[in-house]
């Protein structure tokens, strides 16, 4: 039987105090992973997803920071060497969708608070991982983006470009490390059900509405995702690098094109 096995492997995940990440950690924890559990102000969250692994017989612990912070990031990621004795994989999942304004009506500190968490975020986290991952000559690293790395979404310039940035930074980081036992992943999730579109599914009409740009008709699950996440930062995905992953359940391939055109 095949299996994903990330046993003696130590998985980071950011954002790791709710949504995708909470998800993404206890896959990994599943998987064999000891976890290090990232949050920046959700402690109750982190603490819960730190219990519900210990409840699995799994190692986990939460750690605080500011990711968008490049000496609080390299701090995270050298306490967690420091506390699980590597940092085999690195999930760069912690990130904002921002506030809905088109370019001009918004605020040009908001946006680059956006890029800070949700781009230049990654990067801190990645070069601080980097260090460790060369010296063993072992490590994944895998970047949640989203659809909105290739569809662009009116309101939201600053998650779009911080997106499509992350994707580039992925291959080229990819690129950098492919001969050195480092894979770069990035995963591009589409409309998954968590607090950061709760506004749109719990709204029935914008449900509706949604749900129409999804081939499958329906939100994806948290699990969903974080299966992909896994089973990339395993040997199984061994040969792959520097490419994005779409889990969207077909937002990619225009259903609206089903019809017409
Ligand atoms: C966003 C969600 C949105 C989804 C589909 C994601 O990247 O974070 O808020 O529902 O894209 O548009």
């Amino acid at each position: 039987m095949i299996q994903i096995d990330l046993t003696g492997r130590t998985a980071l995940v950011t954002g790791a105090s709710g949504g995708l990440g909470t998800a993404i950690a206890h896959t990994l924890a599943q998987a064999g992973a000891a976890v290090a559990v990232h949050y920046r102000s959700g402690r109750a969250q982190a603490d819960s997803v730190v219990t519900a692994i210990k409840a699995i017989g799994g190692r986990a612990q939460a750690f605080p920071a500011d990711i968008s912070d490049p000496e609080a990031a390299a701090r995270l990621v050298q306490d967690v060497d420091r506390v699980f004795g590597s940092v085999d994989i690195l999930v760069n999942n912690a990130g904002m969708d921002g506030t809905c304004a088109v370019v001009g009506k918004d605020d040009p500190q908001h946006w680059q608070q956006v890029l800070a968490v949700d781009l230049a975020g990654p990067y801190y986290c990645a070069r601080a991982a980097l260090g460790i991952m060369q010296k063993n000559a072992r490590g994944v690293i895998i970047n949640v983006t989203s659809v909105h790395e290739f569809i662009p979404w009116k309101g939201y310039s600053a998650y779009t470009a911080a997106k499509a940035g992350l994707s580039m930074f992925t291959k080229t980081l990819a690129q950098e490390n492919a001969d050195k036992g480092i894979r770069v992943l990035a995963v591009a999730p589409g409309a998954i059900q968590t607090p950061i579109n709760e506004s749109v599914w719990s709204d029935p009409a914008s449900l509706k509405d949604l749900d129409k740009k999804i081939a499958m008709g329906r939100l994806g699950e948290p699990p969903e995702i974080a299966q992909v996440v896994a089973f990339l930062a395993s040997d199984l995905a061994s040969y792959m690098t520097g490419t994005t992953v779409a889990v969207d359940g077909g937002m990619l391939i225009y259903p609206q094109f089903r019809h017409g055109g």
